[in-house]
């Protein structure tokens, strides 16, 4: 079976069309391209950069011709020091057709370090909006603002915090961490505000996602997003998958929302939704773009070594689910076949990756070791009693009580036997998170801490703010975690039914519940900017108060320092 799908994977990456242009040429002449070469086309999707380095930077737009005749469309380029376009430093020329959806990508190279630019492509009689980018600083930086997303959902909101950064110029790069879609069709998740607000899906994109044109159709209607558009017009991008680039829960053989029976092969839907995410992305990937490999490392001047890390495709064992554990007549829960299954050698990152990201922590002399992925790595626990609930609304009752109860027992006060064994018999309560591969966390945390080093991920995924300490089992701590709240999906708030005054109440007492978090914002919308410097990591949360219309304030920002 494997080797078929290995095929059928195969088979789709081949069929992916033209290859990125790969620009070394100095010089070049933009208006002889424009005259003589170029097509006449529209450039319906603005423009975007990424994957910046010393001495090079993605580009991209697309390019779609006026005149369908020609299979292969030729345009120009332009990356320039001023806006006006005066000062040309690079140009050339590249090509694209629909076998790339008339995506355009060009790996400009030869570019001096740290330098902020303009770039613009050329048509036979237009010009695209022009981007701003920059590549990555040499050494002896100060410091580097990276501003940090993820999980945006077309239906369920305008892309404020997107727009929001893109007015910001104290912000170097972006990190984007995944969701940068959903695959789900009109009446999913996500979708009970679509037509209130006016983001529904069009009708040949309505669907659940699935097929190569499907993907290709769900990121062209992202891109029209205006708060998007503006941040890849302004900012360069550094991304990754997570999940709902392919389909819910995905692992490395399957996903959670993926079925065989009427959806097909799982390697094909994958290879299809990764050959438009390289399409549309304005990304390097580092094995290009017949790889799934997406793990790869960027030095930020001697500030920093980002390592992007891929904890959902390459290499993750499926995950657990407590429901498998569950005797459904009886509801008895096999405690000890669930530790079992937990203390097996499960992995989130596959071996090979794994071993990558060790050298990666051990071989880097820079101040800081920031890891870039999607999923909370911080262990978070909560009362086994409260993860069995059947009724999700009870839950911030019961979360707050415990809080109260393990509050009085820090005040001296007595607690029952009962009591005790409540507070204290506790378990993750998202396995789908690193705490689902807590064994292959302790293996890295040990090699952190052996090379005395301490790491910062950023994380994603759970639509909510927070700050955690990153603990060994024995609770030494290794480092900090900062997670960023979605950009427009709905969050905890919404899953357990809360009102803002409950959800904050709720983000007050979670510290005193889950040992390693310090803080979490349980309702808002929002993003992170993490800033990078020698004496420390100043991580800023920013919400927004709405996304249910374009007309949006901050509403408010939380601030917290880690100095290693
Ligand atoms: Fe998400």
């Amino acid at each position: 079976m494997l080797d078929i799908n290995r095929r059928h994977f195969l088979k789709v990456v081949a069929s992916a069309g033209a290859a990125v242009t790969v620009s070394t040429a100095l010089g070049g002449c933009s208006s002889l391209v424009r005259a003589d070469n170029a097509d006449t086309v529209d450039f319906t999707h603005g423009v975007a950069s990424g994957d910046p380095t010393t001495n090079a930077l993605m580009l991209w737009t697309r390019a779609v011709p006026k005149n369908n005749a020609k299979p292969v469309i030729t345009l120009g380029w332009e990356v320039a020091r001023d806006p006006s376009f005066s000062d040309i430093i690079r140009s050339g020329t590249a090509t694209t057709s629909a076998r790339r959806d008339y995506t355009v990508k060009v790996d400009v190279q030869q570019l001096p370090a740290g330098m902020s630019l303009y770039y613009r492509f050329v048509g036979h009689d237009q010009y695209s909006p022009i981007g701003e980018g920059a590549t990555l600083p040499q050494q002896g930086i100060d410091s580097i603002r990276l501003g940090v997303f993820s999980c945006s959902n077309y239906p369920a909101g305008f892309f404020n915090p997107y727009h929001h950064a893109s007015q910001d110029d104290t912000i170097d790069f972006v990190l984007h961490l995944g969701d940068y879609i959903y695959e789900y069709g009109a009446g999913g998740y996500g979708y009970d505000d679509a037509e209130r607000i006016g983001r529904t899906f069009p009708d040949n994109n309505n669907k659940e996602i699935v097929s190569l044109d499907d993907y290709r159709r769900r990121y062209a209607l992202y891109r029209t997003d205006e708060g998007l558009k503006a941040l890849h017009a302004t900012k360069s991008f550094i991304v990754v998958w997570d999940d709902h680039e392919i389909a819910n829960d995905t692992y490395k053989d399957g996903a959670q929302n993926h079925q065989p029976d009427t959806e097909g092969d799982f390697y094909q839907r994958r290879a299809a939704a990764i050959q438009a995410y390289y399409e549309w992305m304005p990304i390097r990937p580092p094995q290009g773009d017949a790889s799934l490999q997406i793990y790869r490392s960027f030095e930020l001047g001697d500030l920093a070594n980002l390592i992007m890390l891929d904890t959902r495709i390459i290499g993750r064992d499926k995950q657990l689910a407590y429901a498998d554990f569950t005797d459904a007549s009886t509801g008895e829960f096999d405690s000890q076949g669930f530790q079992a299954a937990m203390q097996s050698d499960r992995s989130i990152l596959g071996k090979k990756q794994l071993q990558w990201l060790v050298n990666q922590l051990a071989q880097s002399n820079a101040r800081w070791q920031i890891l870039g992925q999607q999923l909370l790595m911080a262990r978070m626990n909560f009362p086994a009693a409260i993860i069995g609930s059947k009724d999700r609304s009870t839950i911030a009752n019961k979360l707050l009580k415990a809080a109260q109860l393990k509050q009085a027992r820090a005040n001296g006060q007595q607690l029952t036997e009962q009591q005790q064994r409540y507070i204290d018999t506790v378990t993750p309560y998202n396995l789908d998170a690193w705490d689902g591969y807590a064994m292959e966390r302790e293996v890295l945390f040990q090699q952190v801490k052996q090379m005395g080093k301490k790491i910062v991920v950023l994380a994603g995924d759970t639509h909510n703010a927070w700050h955690n300490h990153l603990t060994t089992h024995t609770g030494e701590q290794i480092g900090v975690e900062f997670g960023t709240s979605s950009v427009s999906s709905p969050g905890m708030e919404t899953y357990l039914g809360l009102d803002d005054a409950t959800a904050k109440k709720l983000a007050q007492a979670l510290p005193t519940v889950i040992k390693d978090l310090q803080y979490t914002n349980l309702h808002e919308r929002g993003y992170m900017v993490t800033q990078i410097s020698k004496d420390a990591i100043d991580n800023e949360w920013r919400f927004v108060d709405t996304i249910k219309s374009k007309d949006y304030q901050l509403s408010g920002t939380h601030r917290a320092q880690f100095r290693g």
